[in-house]
């Protein structure tokens, strides 16, 4: 390891050990606006230069084409990086803009089958079920991921948006590595229930959306400011005077980041790094970028260290944010416990 790649941490008691900062690769192929494929390449060779191991992806991310997008990258680095895919949201044939959330065990046999195929590779390392569906039970769901470990398709097993007891459930019919879930200075709903059981299960928290969906790096005020086709400009947090509150909200990462000569970008990440010692189990977040002077800046935050000052400063955010963290939150962990 050199001065400027990030430390390691192992997901999970039996799971792979990656870089403590993961890339998010959605928005290389899907709902945040148009992308440069030369310029995504480019970072994720780039983060892989500064230690990034975790990559994470979904099937239904442009509905296969970020696998695809990834798949050469994947090929010419196959020892060194760690692939996370996701099954679970299904595309209707007759609707492609819907999804259906499928947990059955015929469906996740073929959504293995078709990522496998799409990333180019013979066992994704870490597989997630990316959304529950309350009418299978999970003690099923993850009964056949298992299968699917000992068939050697895939090497460990994960879930995202689960409930404390869900993932205690899942945890006693096969070892979960990891829960995938909105982890920021803006959502801190998992703190109450999930990140307490994962401790006790010695489960790892990789944490998504850590910039706040790009918010809290103060690049956008508001839904106005993002192109036609963004997801983001139907997001409750981001629409009329959700927004402008939000925004007022930055001040205070504002101060912080001054005192550190930061970003607000950096603030945000360092926040979510120093929750592994505050809760005491593994925390990755997957930030998500497109640009390898951004890989450069998110990778740097792993190693501010906040003081007690900044994290009081920064404790108030999250009570006071406007606007849920989905339109509708019977998709998220909070909205079933
Ligand atoms: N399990 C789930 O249900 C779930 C849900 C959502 C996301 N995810 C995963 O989590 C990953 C990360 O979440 P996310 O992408 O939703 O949100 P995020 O990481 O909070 O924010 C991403 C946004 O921030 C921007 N950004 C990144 N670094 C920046 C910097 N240093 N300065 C200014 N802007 C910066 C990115 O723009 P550029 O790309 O233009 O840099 C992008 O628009 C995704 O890629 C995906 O893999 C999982």
């Amino acid at each position: 390891m050199t001065d400027r790649t990030i430390p390691t941490v192992r997901l999970g008691r039996e799971g792979p050990e990656v870089g403590i900062q993961g890339l998010g690769c959605m928005g290389m192929s899907f709902a945040y606006g148009p992308s440069d494929a030369e310029e995504s390449r480019a970072t994720l060779e780039r983060a892989l230069e500064q230690g990034v191991t975790l990559y994470d992806t979904a099937d239904a991310y442009g509905a296969g084409e970020n696998e695809r997008f990834l798949a050469p990258f994947f090929k010419a680095h196959r020892d060194e990086v760690t692939v996370a895919t996701k099954f679970a949201l299904s595309i209707p044939p007759d609707d492609p803009t819907r999804r259906v959330i499928r947990n059955d065990p015929p469906y996740i046999r073929q959504a293995v089958e078709d990522s496998l195929k799409r990333l180019g590779i013979d066992v994704i390392d870490l597989y997630y079920m990316h959304r529950r569906d309350p009418e299978v039970p999970i003690e099923e769901t993850v009964g056949v991921m298992a299968e699917l470990v000992r068939e050697g398709k895939v090497k460990h097993l994960g879930l995202s948006e689960v409930t404390a007891a869900e993932l205690r459930a899942a945890h006693a019919v096969h070892p979960i590595a990891a829960v995938q879930s909105e982890w920021s200075l803006f959502s801190r709903d998992i703190e109450r229930q999930v990140v307490p059981a994962a401790a006790g299960l010695g489960v790892a928290l990789v944490a998504y959306s850590p910039l706040g969906r790009g918010f809290l790096t103060g690049s956008f005020a508001s839904a106005d400011d993002l192109t036609a086709g963004d997801f983001r400009r139907q997001h409750p947090r981001f629409t009329g005077e959700n927004a402008a509150a939000n925004a007022a909200l930055l001040d205070r990462i504002r101060e912080v980041a001054g005192r550190h000569g930061a970003s607000l970008g950096q603030i945000a990440l360092a926040w979510v790094h120093h929750r592994q010692t505050l809760h005491g189990l593994p925390v990755v977040p997957i930030p998500g970028t497109r640009r390898p002077g951004r890989v450069d800046e998110n990778t740097a935050a792993a190693r501010i260290a906040l003081t007690e000052e900044d994290l009081a400063a920064l404790e108030p955010i999250a009570a006071r944010v406007a606007g849920d963290r989905y339109a509708d939150m019977t998709f998220t962990s909070a909205g079933r416990e």
